[in-house]
């Protein structure tokens, strides 16, 4: 009774849509000062430091997919979110762009789906990098030529593909989960006591600056028990965490480039929302000065110099999220009768929206 009254009096009944707006305003623009920075260390009185387990991993694990040894990791709890944790930027200097050139080069392509697909014939959604590179390379910083496809990419679906119509995963629709991500999502998860994690759906966001995804819960995977990861690259995101009713207040803090955050046990079902993108990226960050990475990293062949100029380009004004879902506990499998019917009432609130 008490905390009703308390969020009814502050806000009213839709204290989280209020709070996404006022993230959200241009002009004026918000005050951020209430914005949890886990950047600079446990600075807000909610925020605590967690213990991860070093040995969950092997500094050898790590390295192979571009993450520091697990004891330099900086983690973080928040208080009132137990199973909530932010890892604050654990890849290795120099990583960042392996990852950031798999979601734009390679985690697009067939048989992975996209937001393409659904209004272009297949061949026109073949080559996305292809199609984009040369163009984005050659445009000069500032000026806007026509939009590439990359430039309209919004979403990539691996793994169990999500439909975004019946809000459900299936069987019918499923093709290989990349090996990387997967070991990548492991490693992650191993850490943060979940050493059987198996990542077999994800969902890749692409922001522009002026993007945000709406208030939703991630409730479509079957087994609520496994984390979820979520990942993110180039721009600074505004995320909103909020209770697990719509209505409850959320915390604002910033998502930056390398970010890791864990939604796992009473914080796996959670309200949440990006409502804002924050170009706070500059020369100076991890993921631009550490390129080119130096000689003898173990996974940084892989992007070129070639590569890094259309992904570095692209980075500055846009921001790409990976979250990573285990779908099905052991043993489990989607019920018989997939009603394609199910959920195709409800308004989705979920979505990348543009301003
Ligand atoms: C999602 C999601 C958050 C983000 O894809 O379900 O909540 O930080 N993404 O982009
Ligand atoms: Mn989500």
């Amino acid at each position: 009774m008490g905390k009703m009254a308390a969020s009814v009096v502050d806000y009213g009944e839709d204290a989280f849509r209020k709070i996404f707006k006022f993230y959200k305003r241009r002009q004026p623009p918000p005050d951020f000062s209430k914005v949890v920075d886990f950047s600079s260390g446990p600075v807000s009185d909610k925020v605590v430091s967690t213990e991860l387990d070093p040995t969950s991993v092997s500094d050898g694990e790590a390295r192979e997919v571009g993450l520091r040894p697990v004891r330099e990791w900086r983690a973080f709890g928040l208080q009132g979110y137990p199973g909530f944790v932010f890892i604050s930027n654990p890849f290795a200097p120099g990583s960042q762009p392996v990852w950031v050139r798999q979601c734009l080069k390679s985690y697009p392509q067939k048989p992975n789906v996209c937001n393409l697909d659904l209004h272009m014939p297949p061949g026109e959604t073949e080559d996305i990098w292809g199609k984009s590179a040369d163009a984005l390379r050659c445009q000069p910083s500032g000026k806007r030529g026509p939009k590439t496809l990359l430039e309209k990419l919004r979403w990539v679906t691996l793994g169990y593909h999500y439909n975004w119509d019946t809000k459900t995963y299936s069987s019918d629709s499923q093709t290989p989960f990349p090996a990387d991500l997967h070991s990548l999502s492991s490693h992650i998860a191993a850490a943060c006591g979940f050493s059987g994690f198996s990542a077999q759906a994800g969902i890749l966001n692409y922001y522009r600056l002026d993007s945000s995804l709406g208030i939703h819960v991630d409730e479509s995977e079957l087994d609520h028990t496994r984390p979820l990861l979520s990942f993110s690259f180039g721009q600074s995101a505004i995320f909103l965490l909020g209770g697990t009713r719509r209505e409850d207040t959320p915390m604002a803090m910033y998502m930056r480039s390398g970010d890791v955050m864990v939604m796992s046990g009473p914080s796996r079902l959670l309200y949440h929302a990006v409502p804002r993108i924050i170009p706070t990226l500059s020369d100076s960050d991890d993921l631009i000065r550490h390129y080119p990475p130096p000689e003898g990293s173990t996974i940084t062949g892989l992007v070129t110099a070639k590569d890094w100029e259309v992904c570095s380009r692209y980075i500055q004004n846009s921001r790409v999220n990976m979250t990573v879902r285990q779908v099905l506990g052991p043993g489990q499998s989607f019920p018989e009768t997939q009603s394609a019917e199910r959920g195709c009432d409800r308004v989705s609130d979920r979505g990348l929206k543009k301003k």
